[in-house]
């Protein structure tokens, strides 16, 4: 088969890993008789410094013509400046609202063998495994009125948390599909007991609940979800919430695996099915560590498993995403690290060589 892919490689350590993930892609290809054709592109700080905007209208066209888009990271202290008129970060939430990509799915899984990297207990984080559904394209992000004003008795700013039942409905959903395919169990995070636009996502949940007779819904507050996330993690199967809550709440839930570097993401346009292809941005959920860019120090597994998330939503090439998958897993247990994930007595690797190993791994696959 053939498929088109938009490739914007970023800021920092964005360019290393996007280039393992671009081998480790290659060698599917190879080994599975698929062709992925690449596009590279700019985005975030990279953009800035050649065009004056973080996201450009011909990227984006660029990636519109793609199956799916791939991107490193964006950021970086040269363009913190919080009195620029441009951002990175701009780049990336531009991206996110042109393309529609409104389901952000970020999956948390605890491996075995990295269970003593994190800092909770073995005994809570064991068996942990379960996936995080953010709306991406509403609420606090860009809800209107945005904007900062003078007045008389000083400066006023304002944020909207909006929500059309539109927005909700179709996020709660990707929620119920994914957790169909699972364990079954959804939870939905929100602050239904203050909130406006927690009140209505309450109310469409319970609605299409009826649809999904077979999954257990279950509403937990956003304050006490941050709580059981760290009190009984294993708890979890699939949660969804807005954009907001599910910002925060996946950087705490990161860090039940152990490092950053470990966690994948993919932002979908549509519902994902079985047999269905959704067009997707894949990325890992780390930033741009701009300290460890040219080092070969980056850990490349977070974008490694976010390409084996695009071989299975955007291509519905399954058995390829899990060779991908099991690739991570063997070269784990044979006790490659890198520095984020290293612990005495394991083997320490670069970036590049991470990647090396795991395409010898694809390579293998029977
Ligand atoms: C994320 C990031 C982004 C967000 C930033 C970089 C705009 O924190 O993907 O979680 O807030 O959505
Ligand atoms: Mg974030």
């Amino acid at each position: 088969m053939q498929f088109s892919l938009a490739a914007l490689p970023g800021d920092g350590i964005g360019p290393e890993v996007t280039a393992e993930a671009v081998k480790v892609l290659q060698a599917v290809g190879s080994r599975f008789g698929h062709a992925f054709n690449l596009h590279y592109g700019l985005v975030g700080g990279a953009a800035i410094d050649e065009a004056g905007t973080a996201f450009s209208n011909d990227t984006l066209k660029m990636c519109q013509g793609c199956d799916a888009v791939l991107l490193g990271a964006v950021g970086g202290p040269k363009w913190d400046d919080p009195q620029a008129k441009v951002h990175p970060e701009d780049g990336l939430l531009a991206l996110r609202k042109g393309l529609g990509l409104f389901a952000n799915l970020r999956p948390v899984r605890v491996s075995p063998v990295l269970i003593n990297a994190t800092n909770l207990k073995p005994e809570v984080i064991r068996g942990v495994d379960f996936i995080f559904v953010r709306e991406l394209t509403g609420g606090l992000y860009f809800g209107r009125p945005k904007r900062q004003w003078r007045t008389s008795r000083g400066r006023r700013a304002i944020d909207s948390m909006a929500y059309s039942e539109q927005e909700i409905e179709r996020i709660v959903r990707v929620g119920f599909e994914i957790a169909r395919g699972r364990g079954k169990k959804l939870v939905s995070v929100d602050k239904a007991n203050v909130l406006e636009s927690s009140r209505l996502w309450r109310q469409v949940a319970i609605e299409v609940a009826g649809e999904y007779p077979d999954v257990e819904l279950e509403h937990m507050l956003v304050d006490a979800c941050a709580m059981r996330l760290i009190q009984n993690p294993a708890y979890f199967d699939v949660i969804v919430t807005e954009n907001t809550f599910g910002d925060i709440l996946t950087d705490e839930a990161s860090m039940l695996a152990g490092s950053m570097g470990m966690l994948a993401s993919a932002s979908l346009a549509g519902v994902p099915r079985e047999g269905v292809n959704i067009f997707g941005l894949y990325e890992p959920i780390h930033g741009s560590a701009p300290r460890r860019a040219g080092l070969n120090m980056a850990n490349p597994l977070a974008i490694i498993l976010s390409i084996a998330m695009m071989l299975r939503y955007s291509f519905g090439l399954i058995k390829e995403a899990q060779t991908v998958e099991s690739a991570v897993d063997e070269v784990l247990e044979e006790g490659y690290r890198t520095y984020d994930i290293m612990s005495e007595g394991k083997l320490k690797v670069g970036t590049r060589e991470m990647g090396d190993l795991i395409v010898k791994k694809v390579w293998a696959r029977k």
